[in-house]
């Protein structure tokens, strides 16, 4: 995709790598919509970034993604990135059962209904404007950690979801690129040990390789150590995931915390 002049909708973008990367589109002359639920966040961060332009929606409501479609259609309708990045991680212990089965697929409704939603709703005008969608999955898209089971097994999906999309959309205008940071320190990994087996980047060192990977016109962008367990997944799938299974086996919470 080409960096400048761009009309982009980041999902989830009032914090994280979100808003990360709705500050660095805008420095690049690209004009950036993010969304969020928080409408006190969306605040903040349009008095962060001159320009940022905020609609508060729901990725894991239906009627909010289709609001958010039509505000799209009478606001910015030149809009041709959807970035999908709104998510997000629920530490778990399904040794037990949970209290609230509606709650238990919280993840699944954020990080791959959402996406699927929202590209539904605006596929014919990213077909127009021949446009890019990005969706955000991880690096734990290749290998789980039990430390999030469901997290880990939405990333797995929308990773499939993601190269099926590309497939389908090829001979339509319409490119489809996945990101797949590896740990990044955000509010989403503020629990997590910074130490051996998970070694969290900066949100600085994820833009850098993220906007390597896109200058590169790479489809699939697997920073850090997103790249090794790609690899390790197909080489040495045991090992890593013997690995991955000690490193995360005391974070996982208690069945009495859910
Ligand atoms: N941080 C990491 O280590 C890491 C690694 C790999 C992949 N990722 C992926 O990167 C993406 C961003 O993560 P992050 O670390 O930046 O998380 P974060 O710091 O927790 O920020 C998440 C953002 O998403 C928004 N959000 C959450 N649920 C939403 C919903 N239902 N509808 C709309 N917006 C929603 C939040 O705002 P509100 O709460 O106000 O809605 C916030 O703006 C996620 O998809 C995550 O899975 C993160």
């Amino acid at each position: 995709m080409k960096l400048e002049g761009n009309t982009i909708l980041i999902t989830g973008g009032s914090g994280g790598i979100g808003l990360a990367l709705a500050k660095e589109f805008v420095a690049l002359g690209n004009k950036a919509i993010i969304t969020g639920r928080n409408g006190a966040k969306l605040e903040a961060a349009r008095n962060e970034v001159p320009g940022l332009e905020t609609i508060q929606s729901d990725a894991a409501d239906p009627d909010a993604v289709k609001a958010l479609a039509a505000q799209i259609d009478e606001r910015f309708p030149e809009m041709n990135v959807l970035l999908n990045n709104a998510g997000v991680f629920i530490p778990r212990n399904h040794t037990a059962p949970a209290n609230d089965l509606a709650e238990l697929t919280t993840e699944l409704d954020i990080n791959v209904a959402g996406p699927i939603r929202t590209v539904s709703v605006l596929i014919d005008r990213l077909k127009a404007n021949r446009g890019t969608i990005i969706n955000v999955s991880s690096g734990l898209a290749f290998v789980p950690i039990q430390l999030g089971p469901i997290y880990c097994a939405t990333k797995a999906a929308l990773h499939s979801y993601t190269i099926s999309l590309r497939q389908q959309l090829k001979d339509h205008g319409v490119e489809v690129i996945e990101l797949m940071p590896p740990a990044v320190h955000t509010e989403m990994t503020a629990d997590l040990p910074d130490d051996g087996d998970f070694k969290i980047i900066t949100i600085e060192q994820l833009m850098k390789e993220t906007f390597q990977g896109l200058r590169a016109g790479r489809e699939e962008i697997r920073p850090g150590q997103a790249n090794q367990l790609h690899w390790m997944s197909r080489i040495a799938p045991g090992f890593i995931n013997a690995q991955l299974e000690k490193g995360s086996k005391a974070l996982v919470p208690p069945p009495e915390a859910q």
